[in-house]
């Protein structure tokens, strides 16, 4: 099984970075604000946190528990693990695999937005946008393959060069640096946003509005879609169900608290989640912006704002650092699952491993963004609903049952050491009947 010379997480605190900068991402800062304002705001909210603590995160500490105990990722972690069908649920580490790095391929994408607007906003040239010139310059820079190609693979090469540096020297590392700092960014944008608020009130805002536009449940917007939609987000947010967690758990000691750490990750995450709502609301709500207006709403409405508010010259970088820092460590961990994959099931090296996965990652990339302008069609917009709300779930329940009907209960509780009786039993009854149940009627409703 496991190599002599395999790497692992040096301390607690780099995998909880890690893990938690896989966890946090465009996800947070991007899709969740916008899909919990088309969906109900707090009724959304509601069954959101619903998914993420009865389904996401018993996925999410099963993958850690596969990784750790067989001692290698990607498809082999699962068929170590048992002694008939080995093959069949292979099968199924395969297809997060395959998930994992479709996602990659259009997550660089967008990554890469977010790296052409921290140039701009550096230039100065954001700050200075108003509503119509922001709309014609997202407008723009769509219909402009090559900047977007070149920023998706200057994205891609960052992420790569991070990967080859290996678990403890690359991926640690960088989470290690700029999950802190992007966590205080982000506080500091929070705080300012309900500050901005408050001395707002002239414009009939208040902190009240956008409070109670998250955490008031409109369920009359909340539909069998939403539904749906909750799901994929809390399964895409948690990083679960696409290899990443198999791989980074591969990666831990044996005597850590996984049940632990996993509850520090799921709840980090999901507290980002709230305060990237709370970092854009507020600022939404007291310029009177549509909280509904989907993928643009950070990059055609934000700089309209940051030009009309004060220090807006230097929110606009810090905003967008925290993106891209945000976008960079989920971007290492959804290529990692591929490169372990690699490494350990077919003895590559980690370097050739990392550029084969990334290369072939970027090029299916400028694919998406060559046929996506040719179409008009926002044709990625359907492969992430189609990987994110289908293949991802899918997945998840296999993860489940797998955990909760296959795995040997003893070996479970052996690699559980730490956690009572109480969380175990828990743990084991959301994997075996909730998760599976739970989410295939989702899916067959929302299909
Ligand atoms: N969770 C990340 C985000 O919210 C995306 C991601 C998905 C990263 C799957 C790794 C694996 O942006």
């Amino acid at each position: 099984m496991a190599s002599k010379k395999r790497d692992s997480w040096s301390s607690n605190f780099g995998f909880i970075m890690a893990a938690a900068g896989a966890a946090i991402g465009l996800g947070n800062i991007w899709r969740f604000p916008y899909i919990c304002g088309e969906n109900g705001g707090g009724a959304f909210l509601i069954v959101y946190l619903a998914c993420v603590f009865l389904i996401g995160m018993p996925v999410l500490v099963g993958e850690l528990l596969i990784g750790r105990k067989a001692g290698i990722g990607g498809a082999g972690a699962f068929s170590a693990l048992i002694k008939k069908n080995k093959k069949l649920w292979g099968y199924v580490g395969l297809l997060g695999i395959l998930a994992g790095f479709l996602i990659t391929s259009y997550y660089t994408i967008i990554a890469g937005w977010t790296l052409e607007y921290l140039w701009q906003s550096f230039m100065g040239n954001v700050a200075t946008m108003d509503a119509e010139s922001s709309k014609n310059y997202f407008d723009t820079f769509m219909a402009s393959n090559p900047r977007q190609i070149f920023w998706h693979v200057g994205f891609s090469i960052i992420t790569i060069a991070i990967v080859s540096g290996g678990v403890s020297g690359g991926i640690e590392k960088v989470a290690s640096i700029l999950m802190p700092v992007l966590l205080f960014i982000l506080v500091g944008l929070a705080l300012f946003g309900l500050n901005l608020e408050a001395s707002m009130q002239a414009a009939g805002s208040g902190i009240a509005k956008s409070i109670d536009f998250m955490f008031h449940p409109r369920w009359e917007q909340f539909t069998a879609e939403s539904m749906f939609q909750a799901l994929g987000q809390a399964a895409f947010s948690l990083s679960i169900a696409v290899g990443t967690m198999v791989a980074y758990g591969s990666y831990l000691k044996k005597n850590e608290n996984i049940a632990n750490l996993g509850a520090i990750v799921v709840v980090m995450d999901t507290m980002v989640g709230i305060l990237g709502g709370l970092v854009i609301f507020p600022i939404v709500f007291a310029f009177g912006l549509d909280p509904e207006a989907g993928t643009g709403l950070i990059f055609v409405t934000l700089p309209n704002l940051f030009s009309q508010i004060p220090g807006g010259a230097v929110l606009a970088p810090l905003f967008y650092i925290l993106l891209f820092f945000a976008a960079l460590t989920s971007s290492i961990s959804l290529l990692e699952p591929c490169v372990t994959h690699l490494v350990d099931a077919h003895k590559y090296k980690r370097i050739p491993a990392t550029l084969v996965s990334g290369a072939a990652a970027t090029v299916l990339g400028i694919f998406w963004i060559v046929s996506s302008s040719l179409e008009q069609t926002g044709l990625f917009t359907n492969i992430d609903k189609f990987i994110s709300n289908l293949m991802v779930p899918t997945n998840a329940i296999l993860i489940a049952i797998f955990v909760g009907w296959v795995l040997d209960k003893k070996m479970l509780r052996k690699e559980l050491p730490k956690t009572s009786q109480l969380y175990f039993d828990i743990f084991i009854f959301l994997c075996k009947w909730v998760c599976p149940v739970v989410v295939t009627t989702i899916l067959i409703r929302g299909i």
